[in-house]
């Protein structure tokens, strides 16, 4: 019996696992998932293509079977479950923007829409979904305002970040609201990030960052706490680190046909200390979710072999994995 990850880290934070909906069809799979984690995150399940089932007389349809299996999930297994995502450039239908002729909405409408989604999905999940990633990926350092051409900032400009996290704390007051974003630990991103939710914290807007860390054993893990330090200073933010998962490349070309032996053992060594890092902060850091249970269901190996994630295809712990639980 090796031991399980939510105990050894119990005094630090949450241990979460992305999941897509196929594990609670797998007995293998729910055994690790309920022996190591105490949070889970629904993969694509609660994003706005999933939710959104169409419109009628201008009114959203949803769909909220397979999410609901996520929450009664949790209920039955005593965790809890982090909400992902309300607003996002991606994995949102086209129409969602538009009228019934094709036109993009105009800002009165795109807002009136935005309300009434968010009230509609965060009240439907109200007191079950502990924590939402209320706005997904808004910033890009390369333009000017530090802002994503996004079509939600071509039909309404910087104001749909503010008016998304009224409306979700509209929706539900208890829930803690987080911006999300990855390469948080980039220089000026972070920046942007950081003035970003000091404005929403100082509005009472928002309770934390999610620092997603889709990495590789190319990253800078001093970069990192750099990052988790300065957004520290934001009085009372939280940190998640909300999609935990290490590539096992330093580039984008490779593509190894089995895993080298040399490439975990980095892979280990990196993920020991980036938990000695997690573990300092954990005044902040609350939750650390996994982007997936096991390396054969990472999106990450969808385009390349990669080998991301601390348990293999056969469930077995990789010494990624004995890396975090006995770092010494
Ligand atoms: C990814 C999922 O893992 C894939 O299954 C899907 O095809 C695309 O989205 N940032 C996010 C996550 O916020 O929602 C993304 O998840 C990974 C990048």
């Amino acid at each position: 019996e090796i031991p399980a990850l939510k105990e050894v880290l119990k005094d630090y934070f949450r241990v979460g696992v992305a999941l897509p909906s196929k594990v609670f069809l797998n007995p293998k799979d729910i055994e690790l998932i309920t022996k190591h984690f105490n949070s889970i995150t629904a993969e694509n399940e609660m994003k706005p293509e999933s939710l959104l089932a169409g419109i009628e007389n201008g009114k959203l349809k949803f769909r909220f079977e397979t999410a609901d299996k996520y929450v009664q999930f949790v209920e039955e297994n005593g965790m809890v479950i982090r909400g992902h995502t309300l607003v996002w450039h991606s994995q949102t239908p086209d129409w969602f923007f538009k009228d019934e002729n094709g036109n993009l909405l105009s800002k009165e409408a795109m807002t009136e829409r935005l309300k009434e989604y968010i009230y509609t999905v965060v009240g439907h999940f109200k007191g079950k979904v502990y924590a939402w990633d209320v706005v997904n990926e808004a910033v890009d350092p390369n333009q000017p305002d530090g802002l994503r051409r996004s079509t939600w900032y071509q039909i309404m400009g910087p104001d749909y970040i503010e008016l998304a996290f009224k409306f979700a704390r509209e929706a539900d007051p208890d829930a803690k609201l987080f911006y999300n974003d990855y390469n948080t630990f980039e220089p000026r991103k972070r920046d942007i990030i950081y003035n970003l939710v000091k404005d929403l914290k100082e509005k009472g807007l928002i309770d934390g960052i999610g620092m997603q860390c889709h990495i590789s054993l190319a990253t800078d893990i001093k970069q990192i706490e750099e990052a988790i330090k300065k957004f520290s200073t934001i009085p009372g933010i939280e940190i998640h680190i909300t999609e935990l998962d290490m590539s096992v490349y330093r580039d984008s070309s490779s593509n190894y046909p089995e895993a080298p032996r040399t490439a975990l053992i980095e892979q280990a060594h990196k993920m020991m200390q980036l938990f000695e890092i997690f573990k300092k902060y954990s005044n902040v850091i609350t939750n650390v979710t996994f982007w997936g249970l096991k390396d054969d269901y990472s999106w990450r190996a969808t385009r390349r072999n990669d080998w991301p994630l601390i348990f293999d295809k056969d469930h077995q712990a990789k010494l990624a994995y004995w890396a975090i639980v006995a770092p010494e």
